[in-house]
C-alpha cells in the first residue's frame, strides 16, 4: 500500500530544517548502497553518522509518532535514523530495490526494511524533474509532494528518481520496520482502524464499537511480532 502522509512537518519545521542540514557537508549518495545501486545512484546525501543529521532525525521521528495517520498505516516498531539527500544538476537515481535487511548504525540491531519513507523538504516549486517513481502490479506510480508531506510505501517496490533537471531537491529518507511485515495484513489493519475511527466521529461509543476495537486488537495480536 502507497500512502501519502500529509503534514509531517509544519512549514516552519521545514525552513528550520533545511536551514540546519544545508549548512552541512554533504557526500556522494554511493555511502549508503549495495553494489546494484552504486551503479545507478548519482546523488548526493549527509554522511550517515552526521550528527546534525542524527538530531534532525530524531525530531522528525517524534514528529511521526505522533501522527496518527502514520502510526494507523506502518504499525512501526522499529526505525532507521533518516538520511538526507540531495538531486540537483541532473543527477538521479535509477531502478532499484532497497536493501531487505540493515544493521542500525551506533547500535548491535538490525532492521528488516518492511517500509519505504521520503519525507519531502524541497517544494514542488523549487525544482524540476525529481519524481519519485514506484513501481507495482498496477503500474508506475509517480510522486512529488509539497514540503513537509511524506510518501510511505512498501520496501519490496522497485523504485527511482528522475533526474533534476532545474533547482534542488532535498528530502529525508529512511525505512521502517512494522509489527506486521506482511503488507497485505498490515492494509487490512489499516483500512479497519481507518472504518473504525470515522464510525466513531459519526456515531459515537457504542457497543458494537467497542466490538469492532477488539476485534482489531485481537487481529493485530495474532499478527504482531515484537
Ligand atoms: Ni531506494
Amino acid at each position: 500500500m502507497m500512502l501519502h502522509i500529509p503534514e509531517v512537518l509544519t512549514a516552519a519545521q521545514v525552513i528550520e530544517i533545511r536551514k540546519t542540514i544545508e549548512a552541512e557537508d554533504w557526500v556522494d549518495g554511493k555511502a549508503t548502497v549495495g553494489a546494484q545501486g552504486a551503479k545507478v545512484k548519482r546523488n548526493r546525501q549527509l554522511p550517515e553518522l552526521s550528527p546534525t543529521g542524527l538530531k534532525v532525525g530524531q525530531s522528525i521521528l517524534k514528529a511521526l509518532a505522533n501522527h496518527p495517520l502514520f502510526v494507523s498505516a506502518a504499525l512501526p516498531m522499529r526505525y532507521m535514523p533518516p538520511l538526507f539527500n540531495r538531486y540537483e544538476g541532473g543527477e538521479h537515481y535509477g531502478f532499484h530495490i532497497d536493501g531487505s535487511v540493515r544493521s542500525i548504525p551506533g547500535s548491535n540491531l538490525s532492521l528488516r526494511t518492511d517500509l519505504s519513507c521520503t519525507l519531502f523538504l524541497s517544494a514542488p516549486e523549487e525544482y524540476d524533474g525529481g519524481e519519485l517513481i514506484v513501481a507495482d502490479t498496477y503500474g508506475e506510480h509517480a510522486v512529488k509532494l509539497p514540503a513537509g508531506d511524506m510518501i510511505l510505501y512498501p520496501a519490496s517496490s522497485v523504485h527511482q528518481v528522475e533526474p533534476v533537471t532545474r533547482g534542488a531537491r532535498i528530502s529525508s529518507f529512511f525505512w521502517v520496520q512494522s509489527m506486521v511485515a506482511d503488507d497485505g495484513k498490515r492494509g487490512l489493519l489499516f483500512e479497519l482502524d481507518q472504518n473504525i475511527q470515522k464510525l466513531r466521529a459519526k456515531l459515537g461509543d457504542s457497543e458494537e464499537l467497542v466490538g469492532l476495537t477488539g476485534h482489531y486488537h485481537n487481529l493485530l495480536r495474532q499478527w504482531a511480532i515484537v
